[in-house]
């Protein structure tokens, strides 16, 4: 079963409470946060105080998606928060190692992502390490945007070095997932689908998830 889980971006920030408690109850999985410093990507979202806000609204785990340079100076901020799952860029630090390794000692699950510019083989010194392996499917700053279709074949070479490398390390695929997008990405070896404007979009999350369910198990 592909686990899903919604990004807040999306949601009615004003109504967040009430949007976290929708989607858990409509039954997702995971709630996946996007954390941008204006630096990393061309936006700007929030940091730990909103996490630790989320974390005191819902028991489900917190996926945390670090798109800000230099993770490292942050990650025990986050782990205080509650995040469950911290997840660094390749990109955003030369110590990707010292970052995963940081995040693993302070007890939380530790992720890698990589966006759709970087070559696949940067997660094989590290995938015996991981967690969770995030692959961008659309360039990280936006919830909204298109799904980049070059992204199913590198989830499927992922899948295999993962099952080579790592089996227990879950495939997280972000950015565009949708009703027409869905059941590709499950086929092609994504085990989380992160889902901003397919859940979050003003109708109600119920509906949305059971249509993305609808397309996948139909
Ligand atoms: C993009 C974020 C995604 C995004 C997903 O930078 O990492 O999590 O919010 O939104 P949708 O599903 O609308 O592409
Ligand atoms: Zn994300």
């Amino acid at each position: 079963m592909l686990k899903f889980a919604p990004s807040i971006l999306t949601a009615d920030l004003a109504r967040l409470k009430d949007q976290i408690e929708e989607a858990e109850a409509a039954g997702v999985d995971w709630i996946h946060l996007d954390v941008m410093d204006g630096v990393f990507v061309p936006n700007l979202t929030f940091g730990p105080l909103l996490v630790e806000a989320v974390r005191r609204v819902t028991s489900l785990p917190l996926d945390v998606h670090l798109m800000i340079v230099q993770p490292e100076r942050y990650l025990e901020d986050f782990a205080r928060a509650g995040a469950d799952v911290i997840t660094v860029h390749f990109e955003a630090t030369p110590h990707a190692h010292r970052a995963v390794q940081k995040v693993k000692e302070l007890g939380k699950k530790a992720g890698l992502a990589i966006n759709p510019a970087t070559p696949l083989e940067a997660f094989e010194p590290l995938l015996p390490e991981l967690d969770l392996a995030l692959l961008m499917s659309v360039n990280p700053g936006f919830g909204g945007q298109r799904y980049i279709p070059t992204s199913t074949g590198r989830l499927r070479r992922l899948k295999e070095m993962r099952d080579r490398l790592n089996p227990s390390c879950l495939i997280e695929v972000d950015g565009g997932v949708n009703r027409d997008t869905v059941a590709e990405v499950y086929r092609a070896g994504a085990d989380v689908a992160v889902a901003g404007s397919a859940l979050f979009n003003g109708r109600p999350v119920a509906d949305n998830l059971k249509e993305l369910k609808e397309v996948l198990y139909a």
